[in-house]
């Protein structure tokens, strides 16, 4: 599987940090990242189709040569194409709760999301996730090792990073 991932050169034509968004929605926050830091790259995934078309639209009319779009399920796109340590930071903002225990499967944060944020995160690479949900809080203090409705995660191996908050 790891002879399809991309490297992120590739996708956007140069080396500068990438950030994830996952799940942007209708994705102003990334947007306006991606305006204010022209030096780093932004990459959405966003599975509703219409909403990443959206998206898409607004960044040519804004003209922001360093925000791509991709629509699909976040998962499946990130353990097939992410390179292993390879993410700056991970956004993840009120994801879909799916909030029946039958419909676990579904949640994105499970812990082999959690296992594929792990493995692409660049040493001292973030994940800032916020819900107002207590089984995603759950979640974050399991894998994130917080315990309030916003986790900020750092990988191990940066410079200045704590560990965990
Ligand atoms: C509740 S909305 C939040 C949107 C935005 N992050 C915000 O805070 O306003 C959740 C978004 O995540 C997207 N989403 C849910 N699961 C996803 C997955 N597995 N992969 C990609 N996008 C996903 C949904 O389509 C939806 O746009």
């Amino acid at each position: 599987m790891s002879e399809a991932r991309v490297p992120w050169s590739q996708v956007f034509g140069n080396d500068r940090p990438v950030e994830v968004e996952i799940g942007p929605g209708r994705g102003e926050l990334l947007l306006a990242y991606a305006a204010a830091a022209p030096s780093s790259n932004f990459f959405a995934i966003e599975r509703a189709a219409r909403a990443a078309a959206a998206i898409m639209e607004k960044v040519a009319a804004r003209r922001l040569a360093n925000l791509r779009v991709v629509a699909g399920d976040a998962r499946c796109i990130i353990a097939r194409l992410v390179p292993d340590a390879s993410v700056a930071a991970y956004h993840v903002y009120f994801p879909d709760p799916w909030p029946k225990t039958r419909h676990r499967a579904r949640r994105l944060t499970d812990p082999s999301f959690a296992g594929e944020v792990a493995r692409t995160l660049a040493p001292g690479g973030v994940l800032h996730l916020a819900s107002d949900l207590r089984h995603l809080v759950d979640f974050e203090r399991k894998y994130a090792q917080a315990g309030t409705h916003y986790a900020r995660w750092r990988r191990p191996g940066g410079t200045g990073g704590s560990g965990s908050r």
